[in-house]
């Protein structure tokens, strides 16, 4: 018998474009710092609310991953059930990307990426950012959550009395490693 040795953790990150790419950014870092591989995608959308919301650039929040692919690119090995990951997380989410995920139209590769996460029955979370929300968008949530996603919109936590956005970043990004497994010292406990 050939025994492997424990493999590094690996989680394929997508990034799409609702409010909060500082979260998708962060994630990514604490990946890094927690030696965890990390696999990107990133929408147009979210390359534009990048700019717009963030100092940083495209190339840098890609600098932060393991391995970059192209959102076009439906053919990537993330593409495939055979590549063998624990999970994914789409942080943020937008409605468009819940909804593609949730109708499992998976015209691109971050939604294709999700679809096969749910497909194999690996962790698939969801930081859908919107506010307020119609019933579409409720059911698309319901839709996805039934077919195994998390969801786990970016709210913060006031009881943790945060100073700064960068403590309710870290606190939003702690808790939804948490839930994917990876523990972390980002968010705070409850005592
Ligand atoms: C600055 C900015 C903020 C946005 N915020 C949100 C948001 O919070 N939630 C959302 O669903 N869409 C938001 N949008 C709209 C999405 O970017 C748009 O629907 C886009 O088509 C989503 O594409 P994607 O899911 O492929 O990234 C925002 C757009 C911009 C430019």
């Amino acid at each position: 018998m050939v025994v492997k040795p424990a493999e590094k953790k690996r989680l394929v990150v997508g990034i799409s474009g609702a409010s909060g790419a500082i979260l998708g950014i962060r994630f990514l870092n604490a990946l890094k710092e927690l030696g965890v591989e990390s696999h990107l995608v990133i929408s147009p959308a979210a390359e534009k609310t990048i700019n717009q919301e963030t100092g940083w650039q495209v190339s840098q929040v890609q600098e932060l991953a393991s391995a970059v692919y192209r959102y076009e690119d439906i053919g990537a090995s993330i593409a495939s059930g055979s590549f063998k990951c624990d999970g994914m997380a789409v942080i943020p989410c937008s409605i468009k990307t819940l909804s593609a995920i949730a109708n499992s139209y998976s015209a691109d590769l971050l939604a294709r990426a999700a679809d096969v996460t749910l497909k194999e029955g690996r962790p698939l979370l969801l930081v859908v950012r919107e506010t307020p929300l119609h019933p579409g968008h409720l059911r698309l949530m319901t839709e996805a959550a039934n077919a195994g996603a998390v969801i786990f919109p970016p709210v913060p936590a006031f009881y943790a009395k945060p100073h700064s956005i960068e403590q309710v970043v870290d606190d939003m990004v702690g808790r939804a490693l948490l839930r994917l497994g990876i523990d972390n010292d980002l968010y705070t406990r409850w005592t």
